[in-house]
């Protein structure tokens, strides 16, 4: 079943379309990335599947429903940990977690925080304020915050933007956690993370789509046995998409 679809989405700042006329399929528990470098449109595309921004055209149905037509039916079941992170510093992990399933409604906050914070290996943590956490926890706070209300899709922009190495794939191990149980569409411009992580990735550049596949299909379409030569061919325009 199809967890996402758009037809010509698209989002205009000016004369400059931030994405152009995206038409994509992601699959019901598939992990698919979004790649592309800084400006390719990552996170307008994020914002838009999450109603957090009107398209200026075409249209995109989550589960069936319509992100134009019934943007309230999507919010109840997705999650988002954005770009920029959501976590308000001065509260505690659990007070922040805890606000999250007040908002979100619906069964009882404490067994849903308690669960998430059991999901993210967070407990240790639960009563730290979120200023004070490192980068790496701070992500995961935002990646359970996005998980409380148990959404069935997770949207995650840039996840380990800024983290260093061993943080980055520690969160890897958490992505990889959540495959099968919720359909993910993840962001990054760090090619590895592309390959390592998703069951398809898409190569967004200015705005458009350049190439869908698996890894393994993007370095057949590109001739190359390495996904980054892959990358830099598909993006610089050779090799059909
Ligand atoms: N609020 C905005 N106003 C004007 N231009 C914007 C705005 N948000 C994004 N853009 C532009 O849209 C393009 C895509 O941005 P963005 O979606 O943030 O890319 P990415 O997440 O891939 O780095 C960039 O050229 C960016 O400068
Ligand atoms: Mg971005």
């Amino acid at each position: 079943m199809t967890a996402i679809e758009t037809r010509g989405l698209t989002k205009r700042y000016g004369e400059k379309a931030a994405v152009d006329r995206l038409n994509l399929t992601v699959e019901r528990g598939e992990l698919f990335a979004l790649l592309g470098v800084n400006g390719a449109g990552k996170s307008t595309a994020i914002k838009m599947l999450s109603c957090l921004l009107r398209p200026d055209g075409g249209d995109a149905l989550l589960l069936g429903d319509s992100i134009s037509a019934a943007p309230r039916a999507v919010k109840r079941r997705i999650g988002v940990s954005p770009q920029e992170t959501a976590v308000a510093p001065n509260l505690t992990v659990e007070e922040n977690l805890e606000l999250m399933a007040g908002v979100c409604g619906a069964g009882d906050p404490r067994a849903r925080r308690r669960r998430v914070l059991a999901e993210l290996g967070l407990e240790g943590e639960a009563r730290r304020r979120a200023r004070v956490l490192s980068g790496g926890w701070q992500r995961r706070l935002s990646i359970a915050m996005a998980l409380v209300a148990d959404p069935e899709i997770l949207f995650l922009d840039e996840p380990t933007l800024g983290l260093d190495v061993l943080a980055r794939r520690e969160l890897w191990e958490v992505v990889r956690g959540l495959k099968g149980r919720t359909t993910v569409v993840l962001t990054t411009h760090y090619l590895e993370e592309a390959e390592a992580l998703a069951d398809r990735v898409g190569i967004l550049v200015e705005g458009r789509l350049r190439a869908v596949g698996t890894p393994e299909e993007l370095k057949a379409l590109a001739g190359t046995d390495r996904f980054e030569d892959a990358f830099v061919a598909l993006a610089a325009g050779r090799g059909a998409a």
